[in-house]
C-alpha cells in the first residue's frame, strides 16, 4: 500500500497513527489535535475499529471479552467490515472537504495484528484491505514503536479489552509486523519513538508532518 505524500494542496489529508498497546498514540493524537485547533484547523478524529455508529457496534464485539472464541478470520472480517464504513462515511467526504484526518489505527493494524499476530498473511490482509479502503491510502503513517512488554506494563493498571489481554507472544508477533510495515520502505511511514517523553514524541510527529510540505499544514 503506497501513500499520497505530497499529494494536491486542495484535497485533505489522511494521517494515520499505529503501535502496539501502550505506545502513547493516543496522548500523541490528542496532542496534534489542540495544536491544530491552536493555528485554526479543524481536524477530523476517528479511530478504528470504530468511527462510526456502524463500526462502534463492531468494535464493542471484536472488544468483549466475551467474544473471547472469535477466530482469527472472524475478527478479521470484522475489522475490515468497520473501516469500509468509515472510508464511506467518514474519510471519502472529509478527503473531499479538504479536512486533516486523524485516524488512530487504520489499514496496517490489520496486517500487523491479524496479517503477523493472527498469523493470517500480509495477502489476505491487504486483499481485503483494497476491498475497503478502494483508492483511499493514508498520506501519512505514523508508528509508535515500543517494545512490547514496555506497553503492555504501561497497560498494567488500565481496564484491558479482549486484544490487551492478548498473550505477549501474540503482541510480540503484532510488533514483527509493524517492524516489517516500517522496514518494507514506503515513504508514508514514519517511525516515532515511543519511549521518549509525550513532548519529544509531539515533536517528532510535528516535524513529519511539516515535511508533507502540505497547504493545510503550513501554519502548523
Ligand atoms: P485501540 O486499543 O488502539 O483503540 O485499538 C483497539 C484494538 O484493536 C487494539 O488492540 C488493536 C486492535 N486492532 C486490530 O487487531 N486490527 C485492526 O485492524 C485494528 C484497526 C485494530
Amino acid at each position: 500500500m503506497t501513500g499520497g505524500q505530497g499529494s494536491n494542496p486542495q484535497r485533505g489529508l489522511l494521517i494515520t497513527f499505529e503501535g502496539p498497546e501502550g505506545s502513547g498514540k493516543s496522548t500523541l493524537i490528542k496532542g496534534l489535535a489542540d495544536r491544530m485547533a491552536e493555528r485554526g484547523l479543524e481536524p477530523l478524529l476517528i479511530r478504528e475499529p470504530g468511527g462510526t455508529d456502524l463500526g462502534e457496534q463492531i468494535r464493542n464485539i471484536l472488544l468483549d471479552p466475551a467474544s473471547e472464541g472469535m477466530c482469527g478470520e472472524t475478527e478479521l472480517l470484522l475489522m475490515v467490515a468497520s473501516r469500509a464504513q468509515l472510508v464511506r462515511e467518514k474519510i471519502i467526504p472529509a478527503l473531499a472537504a479538504g479536512r486533516v484526518i486523524l485516524c488512530d489505527r487504520f489499514a496496517d493494524a490489520s496486517v500487523a495484528y491479524q496479517g503477523y499476530g493472527r498469523e493470517l498473511g500480509a495477502d489476505l490482509v491487504d486483499s481485503l484491505n483494497q476491498v475497503a479502503l478502494g483508492e483511499v491510502q493514508p498520506d501519512l503513517t505514523l508508528l509508535c514503536m515500543l517494545d512490547p512488554a514496555a506497553g503492555q506494563a504501561r497497560l498494567r493498571n488500565r481496564a484491558t479489552d479482549r486484544l490487551d489481554r492478548e498473550t505477549i507472544a501474540f503482541h510480540r508477533k503484532v510488533f514483527a509486523g509493524y517492524q516489517a510495515l516500517a522496514a518494507a520502505g514506503d515513504s508514508r511511514f514514519k517511525v516515532i519513538d515511543a519511549t521518549a517523553s509525550a513532548t519529544g514524541m509531539l515533536a517528532a510527529a510535528l516535524a513529519h508532518l511539516k515535511r508533507l510540505e502540505h497547504g493545510l499544514l503550513k501554519h502548523l
